[in-house]
């Protein structure tokens, strides 16, 4: 009896909990959160990673030929131009090609040799204040003389450069930049550059008379600002992502054409919330513009790549940066120079942030190529729970895939000033 009374309650007992899951069941899916209901907060930081939010171009006061569209068309012609290599076969676009987000696939990339780090997408990047992985320069300018008498690179000298852009590029040189003065072969050395790397080159530098050395850099830094002022045309268009948060923001009606998947929903959930993505991926070209050291494995040979620590230096002695005589900035335009971070311990092996537009579009990732895939990226994430800068929290494989999911929805088309092929 006793037992069949407490069958009876359990019995009773099961079937109210029963109706109490049924009575939050039913009525649950009819008032479900709708996929596309976001706070106030959320929104705001949808708004952030929007593409509307980007802003006009910033000015480069020290390229007062930044936004000269005669400028950017010579210098999109100089940035597939392969006579500017030693073995007149490596442009910048070998390297940053523009069907493949202007970067390429290898881990590492291969000019004249192979060089120590991967290859960069150009896409937004004058949103940037500092170039290269480790931002060792301040201005696409002089970002752009750096490949050129690379060895790895395109491996010529500053004279060589000087001597092709009177050959081929004269008149329109001309017509921006002023008269070239008489350049010969016989009166200026092939290759003379100040380089530490090939006492040759820094002996027929050095050797030169004070004005030849002036004009044939002067030529070398115009040269540079008017990639500068192509490379500046390279912007991201609107994305899936962007044509969503534009209708979220917009209060319109989502439509399946405009909607984001389930899973990608899920994954921008995760991106801006508990995988904590946007501490460093954040404003509409997902990147903080800061460096960091995520602790990837180190790659290639003469010990750890020690990143934007040792650029720091670098960029503050560049011949070329926004203080120098070559830039058209005055001293109080240089701000990002003069109150440079200079705490070299703090960016010991740190990266930039990279921007995550078009991401998926162009394995493989990190400064050294060190994954080949989105899918490593997002595992090594995951991996680095300990990291104080990388608290993650405890990511489901589900949950990777959603991230995953979220980042092909940042791709979009690339614009530039029309290039000419070849
Ligand atoms: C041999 C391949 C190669 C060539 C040629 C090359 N680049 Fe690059 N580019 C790279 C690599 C590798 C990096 C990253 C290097 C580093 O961090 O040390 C890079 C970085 C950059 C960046 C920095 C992007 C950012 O977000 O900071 C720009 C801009 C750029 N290159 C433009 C050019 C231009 C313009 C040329 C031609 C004058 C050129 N590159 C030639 C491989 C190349
Ligand atoms: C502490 C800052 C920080 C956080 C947090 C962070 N990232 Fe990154 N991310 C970076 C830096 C720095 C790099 C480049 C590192 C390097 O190459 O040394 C990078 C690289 C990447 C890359 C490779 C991009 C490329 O072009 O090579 C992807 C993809 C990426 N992050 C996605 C994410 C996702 C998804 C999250 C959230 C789970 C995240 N990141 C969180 C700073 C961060």
């Amino acid at each position: 009896m006793r037992n069949h009374v407490i069958r009876t309650t359990q019995s009773a007992i099961a079937a109210s909990l029963l109706l109490i899951i049924a009575g939050v069941m039913i009525p649950a899916s009819a008032w479900s959160l709708d996929q596309h209901t976001w706070t106030d907060g959320q929104k705001a930081i949808l708004r952030s990673l929007w593409i509307g939010s980007l802003g006009p171009l910033p000015v480069d006061p020290s390229n007062r030929y930044s936004d000269n569209p005669k400028a950017a068309a010579l210098g999109r012609k100089l940035f597939f131009e392969d006579h500017f290599s030693g073995n007149m076969k490596v442009s910048c676009a070998t390297c940053h090609r523009e069907d493949y987000s202007f970067t390429d696939n290898l881990p590492l990339s291969h000019g004249m040799d192979t060089t120590p780090r991967r290859s960069m997408p150009l896409i937004g990047v004058a949103y940037n204040s500092w170039f290269f992985w480790d931002g060792r320069t301040d201005s696409l300018w002089s970002q752009a003389l750096g490949p050129i008498e690379n060895k790895l690179e395109h491996g010529i000298s500053r004279t060589m450069s000087a001597y092709i852009i009177s050959k081929y590029y004269r008149e329109e040189y001309e017509s921006l930049f002023g008269p070239i003065p008489e350049i010969t072969e016989e009166k200026w050395p092939q290759e003379a550059r100040p380089a530490q790397d090939d006492p040759n080159a820094l002996k027929a530098w050095v050797l030169m008379t004070p004005v030849q050395r002036e004009a044939v850099n002067r030529i070398y830094v115009n040269m540079g600002k008017a990639i500068a002022a192509f490379v500046r045309t390279i912007m991201p268009q609107p994305s899936p992502f962007d044509r969503y948060v534009e209708k979220i923001l917009s209060g319109e009606n989502i439509t399946k054409r405009m909607a984001l998947t389930n899973d990608e929903i899920a994954g921008l959930r995760l991106f801006i919330g508990k995988a904590k993505c946007t501490n460093c991926h954040n404003g509409p070209m997902f990147t903080n513009s800061d460096f960091h050291n995520l602790g990837l494995p180190q790659k290639g040979k003469g010990g750890p790549d020690k990143g934007r620590s040792a650029a720091i230096t670098q960029v503050l002695s560049n011949e070329f940066n926004c203080l120098s005589q070559y830039s058209d900035a005055q001293a109080n335009e240089c701000s990002e120079l003069r109150f440079i971070d200079t705490s070299g311990k703090k960016y010991e092996g740190a990266f930039k942030t990279p921007t995550l537009r078009n991401v998926t579009e162009r394995p493989p990732y990190m400064h050294a190529g060190q994954f080949t895939t989105v899918h490593e990226v997002l595992e090594f994430y995951r991996s680095q729970a300990q990291n104080p800068e990388l608290g993650h929290g405890d990511l489901t494989d589900q949950e990777l895939g959603q991230i995953e999911a979220f980042l092909h929805a940042l791709s979009s088309p690339i614009s530039s000033l029309q290039a000419e092929k070849k």
